[in-house]
């Protein structure tokens, strides 16, 4: 890769109404569009660029994850996600993202054992729950829950000490579960149940959330399997606007926990990580394939917000690679448990419907990782509002090895982006008696 100083490449940029012309350089990665860098273009040019919603601008250099969006490709660290999802268990997966490689056995075992260690959270947090009401969303439990994590952890929140950065890590992957599973056993008033070391990742997560303390509880093997892959297809996904966020907070030197639970706060809406919710109560309100017309015509017109909610995505102009894997999951899913959910047709029937339409097809607009998720949440017995905590787990790990990566950056500095104001040029202040 080519660094500021090394770059041989160059663009021009010509001012049409001065001539005067400025070279800028191009730095380039191991694949994917190279980039002109801009850091001098003000004290050269006095012009700022402007890209409100980032569509041609990179914020920061990354090893982590990889996505060509015309071929509907998508990598982390080098490895396909469909090796991964089929291959790979998602512990494998965190290691791969925190640490660059994948583990060998030995490296396995001891990094299961660091996440297990940390995976029950302070008793002080259950009465910190009960604060909440019984019918707060979830995702808000999670926003302040999380956060608070940094009241109880004082002893790794030296963001400068490397050591005490990766056991925030392993604290923010081992957590999540058991305050996920706590967030929906308060909402339905079960007791909460302590983590088992014993389970893996995927079932321990599913025992806290379906066992009840009256009796033991066998984790179904299918919805672990399925549960992890989930975890794998939802664990990073480069510079969206959860991980953006996230290290925008931690360019201030946030600590890590506040910067996790500013990620929950993004993935919240349901442009982002909220659609896999919305998803489900769109097919709920479409209700039958007849109506299935009426929403895409909906979905069609410009004085009308409804939009189809798990299609289309800013970086993807081909299939989602995540949707693909998601909707063989979800059909040996809901064979294995032998049900026959008539939301998986009426979806199919949507997707068959809108990739025929010139509409969708023009704009390049395909089901995406929200399309299927949600059925197979619902087969597993998650209400809707959980769907998005489950987003929120997963990208955890994505979240926290981005931080990681940007605080170990040597050139890290606060992020501050810049405007094009638009509004009054300076004028006389006018006192109330004077005001109209
Ligand atoms: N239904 C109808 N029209 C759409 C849709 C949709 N779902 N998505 C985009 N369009 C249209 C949009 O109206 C625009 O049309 P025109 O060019 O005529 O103005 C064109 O396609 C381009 O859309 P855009 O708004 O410029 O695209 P964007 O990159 O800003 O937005 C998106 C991406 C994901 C927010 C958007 O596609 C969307 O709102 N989809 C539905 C919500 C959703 O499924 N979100 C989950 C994203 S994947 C999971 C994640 O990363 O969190």
């Amino acid at each position: 890769m080519s660094d500021d100083a090394t770059a041989e490449k160059t663009f021009t940029l010509t001012n049409d109404q001065t001539g005067e012309s400025v070279k800028l350089p191009v730095q380039e990665g191991t694949i994917g569009p190279p980039t002109i860098d801009i850091r001098t273009l003000y004290a050269q040019t006095g012009h700022f660029t402007l890209d409100p919603s980032f569509s041609a601008t990179g914020s920061c250099k990354s090893r982590l994850t990889y996505i060509d969006g015309d071929e509907g490709i998508l990598m982390h660290r080098g490895y396909s996600i469909e090796e991964l999802t089929s291959q790979s268990s998602f512990i494998e997966v965190c290691y791969l993202l925190l640490y660059g490689d994948l583990p060998s056995k030995e490296e396995l075992a001891e990094f299961t054992d660091h996440i297990t260690y940390h995976t029950m959270v302070h008793e002080q947090i259950h009465y910190f729950f009960r604060g909440f009401r019984r019918d707060a969303h979830p995702m808000a439990i999670m926003c302040g829950v999380v956060g608070a994590l940094s009241a109880f952890y004082h002893d790794s929140l030296d963001i400068w000490d490397p050591q005490q950065r990766i056991i925030s890590a392993h604290r923010l992957i081992a957590k999540m579960p058991t305050l996920a599973a706590m967030t929906y056993k308060y909402s339905i008033g079960q007791p909460f149940m302590y983590p088992r070391n014993d389970l893996s990742y995927a079932e321990n997560f599913l025992y806290m959330c379906f066992g009840v303390p009256a009796e033991p509880f066998k984790v179904n093997p299918i919805h672990a399997r399925a549960m992890d892959k989930i975890f794998i297809l939802h664990a990073d996904h480069e510079q969206n606007a959860s991980t953006s966020t996230v290290r925008l907070a931690g360019s201030s030197q946030a600590n890590p926990f506040a910067c996790i639970a500013s990620g929950i706060a993004s993935l919240w809406g349901p442009a982002h990580g909220g659609a896999n919710q919305a998803v489900l109560e769109m097919l709920d309100e479409i209700g039958h394939k007849d109506r299935i017309p009426e929403f895409i015509a909906r979905a069609k017109d410009k004085d009308d917000p409804f939009r189809l909610m798990g299609f289309g995505h800013r970086v993807y102009k081909n299939r989602d690679p995540r949707a693909t894997v998601l909707k063989e999951s979800a059909d040996e899913v809901l064979n294995d448990l032998g049900v026959n959910d008539p939301t998986l047709e009426l979806a199919m029937e949507l997707e068959r419907i809108a990739l025929e339409d010139p509409y969708f097809i023009e704009r390049k607009l395909f089901p995406n990782v929200d399309f299927y998720s949600g059925i197979i949440l619902r087969a597993m017995g998650f209400p809707t509002s959980m769907f998005t905590v489950l987003f929120a787990l997963a990208r955890t790990v994505g979240w926290i090895s981005q931080w990681k990566e940007m605080i170990e950056e040597p050139s890290l500095r606060i992020g501050r982006p810049r405007q094009l104001y638009t509004g009054p040029e300076a004028r006389p202040y006018v006192p109330m008696d004077k005001r109209k």
